[in-house]
Parts: C-alpha cells; sequence; structure tokens
C-alpha cells in the first residue's frame, strides 16, 4: 500500500517537473466481458444448463454496478448459481474476499444495519444468515391503513423496529420467468399489476434503488433492457449422476425443452370451472419422464430413469387432505360450496404445466412461516387484528406486510420448481436443508404417508427437474 502510494507521488512530481509535453501511452482497453454461454455446471444431483434465448452480452445493466455499494443484478443472481446465490457460494466468496464482496453490504447482506463489521470475525457473525441459509434481509412497512398492527419483533440480531419489519428471505432466481405470475415471494411487485413485464420493470427499479442503493431513479431504456435479457434466461436440471441424461430414452426434461415450454395464465387450474375434481389438476402438472414408466431393466441407470417417473406420478397424482390453509381453504369452488377440505395432490397449488408454479398466481400459507417450525435465528414477529384482538406470531407475515391484509399473513406464492437441485436450501426462509426436508415438511404437513421408497422417488423426480 505504501509503497504504491510512493509510486504515484513519484509519478506526479516527475509529471510536473517536465511539465505537459510528456504523455503516457494509454492503458490498453478492458478485454471485453466474456459473453454469457450455454454453460453447464454441477450441482447435488448432476449437472444442470443455462439456455440465453436473447441477449448474451454480459456489458448490459444486469451486470453493471448502477448504485452505490458495487453490487450488480448478477451479485446476487449470479449465472454459474443458478442465478441465485447458494450457502456454500456465499461462504467461497466470503472467504475470497475476507467478506468484503458486495453481496455482503451491511444494508441486506448483514442480519441488521449497524452491527459490527470492523473484522473478518465481525463481518461473518453480522451475515451469518446470509451464510448459512443464504437469506437476504428484506424491510418492509406495512401500510397504515393495514387490518392488523405489529405488536412486537423479537429479533435476534437487533433489528427490532415494529414500523419497518426485518424479514429474511432467498434470493429467487431471476431465470425462467416468463412463466410467472407472482413476482416475489410475497408477490409484492404484482400487486397492482397483472402484467408480469410491468412488475419485472418496477421489480428491477426497486432492486436498484434498494440492493444496490442508488441515489438517481435508473432510466427506462435501463430498465427494460435488463427485463428483456432476464425474460430470455431459462436454466433447469440437464443430467443425473444415476439416471444420466434427463432428456435421453424419450424423457423431455433439460433446459432446450423447458425454453420451449407453452405457459397459458391460469390454466390447469385445480379450482376453477373445468376442474372436475377441486384440488386435482384437469391435466398432469409434469409430462417430463412418461417414457420411463415402462423401463424395465435391471441396470443401475434404468432402475434411477424407473424411480424418476415414479415420483413425477407422485407428484401429479398422489391425494393428500389439505385443510387449515389460507388462500386454499377459505376459498369456494366452482358450484360456490366451501372448500374446507381438499383431498388434492401437489398440482393443487403447483399446477403450471411442466414448470410447477401457479398460473392463477395463487398465494397460499403453508404453514412455513410458523415459529414452531423454526430453530431460533429467524425473529418472531406479533400482529394483532384491530377489529377482532386475535393475536398471530409469524417469522415472515408474506403478502399481509403489503395488502394490509388479516386474510393475507402468512402468503407465499407458489414457486416453480425448476432446478432445484442447484438451488437449495428451499422455501422463502430457507428452512428445509435440502428437498428431502422438503418432502418430510410435506409428509408430517398434509399426512402424505409416503413410504421409505415413494419418499426416495419423490425426491429422485424433484432433482430432476
Ligand atoms: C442483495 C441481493 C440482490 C440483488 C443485488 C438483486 N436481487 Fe433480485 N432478489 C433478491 C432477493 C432476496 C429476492 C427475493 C426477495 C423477496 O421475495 O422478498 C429477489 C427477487 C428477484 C426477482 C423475483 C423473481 C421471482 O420469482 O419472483 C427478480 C426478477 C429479481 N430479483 C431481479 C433482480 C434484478 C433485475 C436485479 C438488479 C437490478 C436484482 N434482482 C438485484 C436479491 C437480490
Ligand atoms: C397448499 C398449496 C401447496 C401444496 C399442496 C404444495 N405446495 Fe409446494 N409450495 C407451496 C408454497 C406456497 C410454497 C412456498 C412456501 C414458502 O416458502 O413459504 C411451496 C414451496 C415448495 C418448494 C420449494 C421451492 C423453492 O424454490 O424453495 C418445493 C420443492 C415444493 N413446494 C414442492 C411441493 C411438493 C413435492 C408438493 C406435494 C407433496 C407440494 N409442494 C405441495 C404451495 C404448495
Amino acid at each position: 500500500m505504501a509503497s504504491s502510494r510512493w509510486l504515484v507521488a513519484i509519478g506526479t512530481a516527475v509529471l510536473s517537473a517536465v511539465g505537459p509535453a510528456l504523455t503516457f501511452a494509454a492503458p490498453p482497453p478492458p478485454p471485453p466481458p466474456p459473453p454469457l454461454t450455454n454453460g453447464t455446471f454441477p450441482d447435488s444431483a448432476g449437472l444442470w444448463s443455462n439456455m440465453v434465448r436473447s441477449n448474451t452480452q454480459t456489458n448490459t445493466p444486469f451486470f453493471q454496478s448502477l448504485g452505490s455499494n458495487g453490487r450488480t443484478c448478477a451479485t446476487c443472481h449470479a449465472p454459474a448459481d443458478a442465478w441465485t446465490v447458494t450457502p456454500l457460494h456465499a461462504q467461497q466468496r466470503f472467504t475470497a474476499t475476507n467478506g468484503t464482496d458486495p453481496l455482503f453490504a451491511s444494508l441486506d447482506g448483514t442480519n441488521c444495519p449497524g452491527l459490527k463489521t470492523t473484522t473478518v470475525a465481525d463481518r461473518q457473525v453480522a451475515s451469518s444468515l446470509l451464510l448459512k441459509k443464504g437469506l437476504i434481509r428484506v424491510a418492509l412497512t406495512p401500510p397504515t391503513q393495514s387490518q392488523f398492527s405489529v405488536t412486537s419483533v423479537a429479533n435476534p440480531y437487533g433489528c427490532t423496529s415494529t414500523s419497518s419489519v426485518s424479514v429474511y428471505r432467498r434470493i429467487l432466481p431471476s431465470a425462467n420467468l416468463p412463466f410467472l405470475t407472482t413476482v416475489m415471494w410475497d408477490g409484492r411487485e404484482s400487486v397492482t399489476t397483472t402484467s408480469v413485464s410491468t412488475a419485472l420493470l418496477q421489480q428491477a427499479k426497486n432492486a436498484i434503488l434498494g440492493h444496490a442503493a442508488a441515489t438517481a431513479t435508473p432510466t427506462a431504456a435501463t430498465l427494460q433492457s435488463i427485463v428483456a435479457q432476464e425474460l430470455g434466461i431459462f436454466s433447469a436440471q440437464s443430467s443425473d449422476n444415476r439416471a444420466g441424461s434427463l432428456s435421453a430414452g424419450g424423457a423431455k426434461s433439460g433446459v432446450t425443452a423447458l425454453s420451449q415450454q407453452s405457459f397459458t395464465p391460469g390454466g390447469n387450474d385445480p379450482l376453477g370451472p373445468s376442474a372436475p375434481t377441486p384440488g386435482v389438476t384437469p391435466n398432469p402438472v409434469f409430462s417430463l419422464f412418461g417414457a420411463w414408466a415402462s423401463l424395465a431393466g435391471t441396470s443401475p441407470a434404468a432402475q434411477a430413469q424407473a424411480s424418476i417417473a415414479r415420483g413425477e406420478k407422485i407428484f401429479n397424482a398422489r391425494p393428500m387432505a389439505l385443510r387449515g390453509i389460507a388462500g386454499l381453504n377459505d376459498q369456494k369452488d366452482r358450484r360456490g360450496l366451501p372448500l374446507t377440505t381438499v383431498t388434492g395432490t401437489c398440482g393443487a397449488c403447483h399446477n403450471a404445466p411442466n414448470v410447477g408454479g401457479n398460473t392463477l398466481g395463487r398465494m397460499f400459507d403453508t404453514g412455513v412461516s410458523r415459529p414452531e417450525s423454526q430453530t431460533g435465528d429467524l425473529p418472531v414477529i406479533t400482529l394483532r387484528n384491530k377489529t377482532t384482538g386475535a393475536q398471530v406470531q409469524t417469522t415472515d407475515p408474506g403478502l399481509a406486510l403489503t395488502t394490509g391484509l388479516w386474510s393475507d399473513v402468512n402468503k407465499f406464492k407458489t414457486p416453480g420448481l425448476r432446478n432445484l437441485a442447484a438451488r437449495g436450501p428451499y422455501f422463502h426462509n430457507g428452512s428445509a436443508g435440502s428437498l428431502e426436508a422438503v418432502v418430510n415438511f410435506y409428509n408430517n404437513r398434509f399426512g402424505l404417508n409416503l413410504s421409505t421408497q415413494e419418499r426416495a422417488d419423490l425426491i429422485a423426480f424433484l432433482a430432476s427437474l
């Protein structure tokens, strides 16, 4: 450090002594950034692939620092990290930079603003949720006209404000976006619009002003460039360690098929008028591995393929008792009768063909933010209904923080299910550390009664998406 300062001092002295006649050769221009390639990357189950359909440049606004803290969209939506950041990669970035990578900016890359970040050890403690679970702090202010008040926030890291409420969320991938109906875990960017591209433009603006701490509103051209580029990005699992290529032998997984998948907003809705049985989608949600269902081979690869095909069937058809779910059991069926108990499938909520999001943007409380299912590292937020006085405790109130409606407490969007193996931990708060934990969660919560083999099949299927 000292010696480079000396060099600068000497250079300046020489320059002023000799005068303007001396000119230095201009430094060579930096090499152009490498294009985004249709790369293939390892993950816990095998390999996953990217498909960039429109703009393959990396000198675009998505990859540029547009604010004041050095962050780009790709700081958190990293192309080689399934367009999110996994805890393992956050740890690697922490180690490589002693915790100074812009990812860890104290604004929202630490558990609370204002935590001590002087030493490497301080920074490690301050960003513990990001390093352990890949969580980013999101501060949201419920509308003043809310049907509830936030009576207390018990936050283990200190940010206990009841007006700007801190919640902690996984970075959603900025890929496979043409299949979205709701933007953000709590759908807050799509609450006021049914147009996903309008929601994405608004989302990009808020990300630049928020995560990147920009002081000026980005131009319309910048926002349009970001949205056009991100809408052309697809990612999916491409091969499985045991089953091999996921698009071989008649199987139709993999990113090429996904990039050509059609999507109809409102299609295949299991609660709408065209659904024969409420909770059961008119068409199978996933039809990728049917060709593997009749395989009778005994090789390890053939057995792994058959397991994935069985898992797909479980997802599509296994009935379970769905009760006590806000967003489902408080609705009415096509005859106007209440849906107090629904015998439905995974597709009761995840109904988008070969993608798994919800085509109507329905949001549900599946119980993920109940304090009792947590390990004590998330805040406990107490809400009080202003009319009835009822109280509820939650680690994240979800949609209600945006709408102010009591009936929206703990509602989250139904996320798409592609490329899962590359981007755990799962759920908005990263509370499921593996796909096995996800399957166990559903098995317990909805009494699925899966055998050990059926669990393994469902996990193998989810890991092949
Ligand atoms: C500090 C990390 C960070 C940065 C930087 C960041 N994001 Fe995000 N992004 C997140 C998190 C966390 C979420 C989920 C937040 C939530 O749901 O409340 C998210 C959600 C999204 C989503 C929603 C996807 C979906 O399925 O609903 C999109 C799209 C997105 N980001 C695009 C961008 C763009 C474009 C930029 C750059 C302008 C950007 N992000 C910068 C962390 C980041
Ligand atoms: C009642 C609606 C509903 C049903 C039924 C349902 N899900 Fe979900 N699923 C959701 C919602 C909502 C989330 C997001 C929850 C959260 O993070 O708070 C989710 C999240 C997930 C995730 C995590 C995705 C991620 O990116 O973290 C997986 C995997 C998943 N579900 C698989 C399944 C499987 C398998 C079944 C059937 C056994 C199933 N779901 C049944 C609504 C449902």
